[in-house]
């Protein structure tokens, strides 16, 4: 949710800055879209360009008002909190003096007091921004003497809530500063010139070398130096790490958008997921696993904490882990999770899961259960990233950057790695022997093909899709590991194409939401395997009880089920012989597919759908 880039280089007057700067907002857009802003700095002081709405109108400002050239600058693309999406509320924002120049990811909660405290400076805030206030106060900081990174230390103490703050200095464009507690930040490490973003992505284009910054940290970055110390001035050691993400996979590579080429990505994050995690004696590793074999032993509950598709995914993996595991297993939305008073200690393994490895409410969530003793592992797709760095074991999906704001391959990494975390521990704890463990690994390895064969599906998905774009409401049915592919078939068609959709245990239907059904309603429904024909024998009744009700059945259903193309108006196949716990991998392809269809006839935009953001770090 907002996304920041810095950037300061050794050449004078370039127009390099600023150049470096566009690009990485372009990936960070996903961030949020409500503005975008610039600042540079160099031998002609300081100018700032920003317009509200998407980069596109901040492009045509600069191409209308060039921007002089310089040797720093920052930028920032806006998820509004404080304050409409404006001109005069988008970032950079620009202290009473013109000295400095800020921009903002995260809520300051004491703004109203820092906000009042102006006034006694005679100083009045020209936006309803909480970013703004923190600019004149910086300023004011600046105005008792010293550098700026003394003067961030000192406001940085005072400012509650969450935030990553990035400031120029007119008078010093050698140096970019940048406070963080709670909101993202990472440095990117170049040769004569250094970088910081939200996250690699933002300069994933220029290095592949960064370093991660810790809580309450502030960071100071000159073209050949970067100096981290605390909020009081205490020198800190930053840590370094590689991105493994290839600049080639935050392009679209010939399709329309991110989300149609993460879709087709989706077998690649499976493959990348899974590899290396075998040991020579056919066991199975983890990445950073910080938690000893006893404390796994001892575990006598899972809880998954995550929110949106994550926590889907997290409904998966309950299936699985309890079925190979014999833990119980909760799935909790994160942001209920810690105001509920769970009961977890430190016999309770808290798996968080998050793409972005920075979703305030997950990240609020483990900090939770860590206090209350219990053992958090992430699963995280982005290397960096404050739930990663929080918790006390990693395992990374391998998905590559996912752009789109609608999570499509990250979800089926997410799954992939959920699968690998329950073998794990089946295998550690003897609930399953080597060779059976090797037999799912192989199952598992079987999916990325699997997937590319329900890709197949493609065209007919689509036209299905543009045979309903007057359709003002949708149900997803599925039960055991089909329901909460229901409930992301039902997610993904709100997200992208603003209809009204809902995913229900199928069973539950009967219990209120058949009410629904009324002729000509589409109605997805999940069909499980015929080789478990008790789970399947009541997938097709309940499909035959809204179809008897005049509903649209569109059945996804392993190939050659007889019965469940029966009964359904369309059928699309997924592979026989997938495993039933695996099914989600497949299931939910189709679904993605439809929902970035309906949107693309609804003349919508797939990858930036309104109102959201792709990393929600505000709760
Ligand atoms: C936002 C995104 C969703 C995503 C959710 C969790 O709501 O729009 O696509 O599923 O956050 O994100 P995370 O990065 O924690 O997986």
């Amino acid at each position: 949710m907002c996304g920041i880039v810095g950037y300061v280089g050794s050449a004078v007057a370039s127009n390099r800055p600023l150049d470096v700067v566009l690009e990485g907002l372009a990936r960070l857009e996903y961030r949020g879209y409500d503005s975008a802003g610039v600042a540079v700095a160099g031998p002609d002081g300081m100018k700032v360009a920003k317009k509200a709405g998407r980069l596109d109108n901040l492009r045509g400002e600069l191409a209308e008002h060039p921007l002089p050239a310089g040797e720093a600058a920052i930028g920032h693309t806006r998820w509004a909190t404080h304050g409409g999406p404006t001109d005069a509320n988008a970032h950079p924002h620009v202290s009473y003096d013109g000295r400095v120049a800020v921009v903002h990811n995260g809520i300051i909660e004491n703004f109203q007091q820092l906000r009042a405290e102006l006034a006694d400076h005679g100083v009045t805030p020209v936006s309803q921004t909480d970013t703004e206030v923190a600019a004149h106060q910086l300023a004011l900081e600046m105005s008792h003497g010293g550098t700026l990174l003394e003067a961030m230390c000192r406001l940085a103490s005072r400012l509650e809530g969450s935030f990553t703050f990035v400031a120029l200095d007119r008078d010093d464009p050698h140096a970019i500063v940048a406070a963080r507690r709670n909101s993202p930040l990472v440095v990117g490490l170049g040769e004569g010139e250094n970088y910081l973003g939200s996250d690699v992505a933002a300069f994933v284009g220029q290095t592949r070398h960064a370093m991660e910054l810790g809580q309450d940290q502030i960071v100071q970055v000159t073209p050949d130096s970067v100096r981290v110390v605390d909020f009081k001035g205490n020198e800190q050691t930053g840590r370094r790490f590689e991105v493994d993400w290839d600049v080639n996979a935050a392009v679209k590579g010939g399709y329309d958008t991110f989300m149609d080429k993460e879709i087709h990505e989706a077998p690649t994050a499976v493959a990348e997921t899974l590899r290396g995690r075998t040991t020579p004696d056919g066991g199975l590793q983890l990445d950073e696993m910080r938690i000893s074999e006893a404390v796994l032993r001892s575990v006598d509950k899972i809880i998954v904490v995550a929110c949106g598709t994550a926590a889907y995914a997290g409904h998966v993996a309950k299936y699985a882990i309890e079925h190979w595991c014999r833990i119980p297993v909760e799935v909790e939305l994160a942001h209920e999770f810690r105001y509920r008073d769970p009961v977890v200690n430190e016999k309770t393994l808290v798996v968080a899961i998050s793409q972005s490895g920075e979703t305030m409410d997950t990240l609020m969530a483990i900090r939770h259960a860590r206090e209350q003793g219990s053992k958090v592992l992430a699963i995280v797709n982005t290397h960096g990233s404050t739930i990663a760095r929080e918790s006390d074991a990693v395992l990374y999906t391998h998905a590559g950057p996912e752009v789109a704001v609608a999570s499509t391959k990250a979800f089926i990494a997410q799954i992939t790695a959920c699968y690998l975390l329950g073998l794990y521990l089946a295998e550690l704890r003897g609930n399953k022997y080597v060779d059976e463990i090797a037999t799912y690994l192989d199952e598992l390895g079987k999916m990325p093909d699997r997937i590319e064969e329900v890709l197949g599906l493609e065209s007919d998905v689509r036209e299905l899709a543009r045979s309903m774009s007057d359709v003002t409401s949708v149900l997803f049915l599925g039960r055991h590991v089909g329901y909460p592919v229901a409930l992301e078939g039902a997610l993904k068609l709100k997200e992208l194409a603003y209809i009204h959709a809902e995913g229900f245990a199928a069973g539950e239907l009967k219990h209120g939401p058949i009410a629904l059904i009324e002729p000509g309603l589409p109605v997805f429904v999940i069909v499980p395997t015929p080789r478990r024909p008790l789970l399947h024998s009541k997938v097709i009744s309940n499909l035959q009880e809204v179809r008897a009700r005049g509903a649209r059945t569109i059945a996804i259903a392993e190939e050659g089920d007889s019965e469940a193309a029966s009964y359904a108006d369309t059928i699309f196949w997924v592979p026989r012989t997938t495993p039933t716990l695996m099914m989600p991998l497949v299931t939910v392809v189709p679904l993605q597919i439809f929902a970035s269809e309906l949107a693309r006839v609804k003349g919508y935009d797939v990858d930036k759908p309104r109102n959201l953001a792709k990393s929600v770090t505000v709760e």
